[in-house]
């Protein structure tokens, strides 16, 4: 009969240095499998006198036992070992919110909607506001876009159940506000409208279905367009600095004529082309113009007297140029890593 304990002790330390499960499925192998000193001890059992072969069978089985009990113990460690490193590596770290108490702090969106409405509070506008739920009269039918009107599908609109079908829905743009100061107070208007509007859109990279617009209106006596081109040249200038230039563009909106839209250089190529600005040079800011007479007769204003200009463009977009940020999607992910780098 074999010696089992020098094999056996040699087989647990086998066991015992497995650095990993594979390591130890090959060590379990190697020790209790077919070709093992164990089993190889066990085939000899038949052979041996039947006054010895109690002893021999007792030793043969607590040397299998002490060597599964090694392998088991060896497979739990491992196990263990695994786990905690699959824990580590998915944790998530909360200790700066709970354990230092570190103070939070706006919102880049909300940064520089206030940065905005401060450009042109030094320009002597003030700041009105108005709801989110609109109705369909103040978001479309005073601006010009009597029910049915072809020019409603530049907005694709999320409608409220409320009220008589299709009647309330959230304001597409902050072009209502113009409506609601100009039925609150009498000229001259100098106001700014900033805010968050819907759209039933599909999100992508410069898309989502919240985003943030300003809204400006002036109204007043001897306007022009000059004056509408200035504002906006003094607007871009104050908020992006010198090194950005803007255009108008002829263009259509039904609150305003004529109308134009308006771009900056594309500060991702400095307005060489890139594929962020399509190859153009340009990113698109908004939308302006000279209020429509149609407006004023809406709010019972004489366009004899007076005329106006009105311009809209998205926050998030001034943002995103402003800082470099190439994914509107980053402003709703809220993942702090981004957040705290403004
Ligand atoms: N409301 C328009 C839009 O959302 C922008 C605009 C505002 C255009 C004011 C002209 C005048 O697209």
């Amino acid at each position: 009969m074999t010696d089992l304990l020098g094999p056996v002790e040699e087989g647990v330390a086998r066991v015992a240095a497995a650095g990993s499960l594979d390591e130890l499925s090959a060590a379990e192998q190697e020790v209790l499998g077919r070709r093992s000193a164990v089993m190889a001890a066990r085939q000899q059992l038949g052979a041996l006198p039947a006054e010895d072969r109690k002893e021999a069978g007792k030793a043969v089985n607590e040397a299998r036992e002490r060597l599964q009990a090694a392998v088991e113990a060896r497979r739990a460690e491992l196990e263990a070992a695994a786990r905690a490193q699959r824990l580590d590596a998915e944790r998530m770290d909360l200790t700066e919110v709970s354990s230092r108490w570190a103070r939070g702090h706006q919102h880049l969106v909300s940064q520089t909607q206030e940065q905005l409405e401060d450009v042109f509070v030094a320009m002597g506008y003030r700041v009105a506001e108005g709801p989110e739920a609109e109705t369909d009269w103040y978001n479309f039918e005073a601006l010009n876009m009597p029910p049915g009107h072809p020019a409603r599908s530049m907005w694709d609109t999320l409608y409220l159940k409320l009220g008589a079908p299709g009647s309330v829905l959230l304001r597409t743009h902050t072009s209502p506000v113009q409506i609601r100061v100009m039925q609150s107070q009498p000229p001259p208007v100098y106001i700014v409208a900033p805010g968050r509007c819907y759209r039933r859109d599909t999100p992508d990279a410069r898309h989502l279905s919240v985003f943030h617009q300003i809204e400006g209106l002036v109204v007043d006596r001897h306007i022009s367009f000059g004056d509408l081109a200035g504002t906006i040249e003094a607007f871009t200038g104050a908020y992006f600095g010198p090194t950005i230039r803007s255009r108008l563009r002829p263009s259509f909106f039904p609150f305003t004529e004529p109308s134009a839209e308006f771009d900056v250089t594309c500060i991702f190529c400095d307005g060489a082309g890139c594929r962020v600005c399509s190859h153009s040079g340009w990113i698109e800011l908004g939308g302006c113009g000279m209020v429509d007479p149609n407006v004023f007769e809406a709010v019972g204003i004489d366009n004899e007297e007076w005329q106006g200009f009105a311009f809209g463009f998205g926050i998030d977009r001034c943002a995103m140029l402003r800082h470099n940020i190439d994914d509107i999607r980053h402003f709703i992910t809220n993942d702090v890593r981004f957040l705290r780098q403004f």
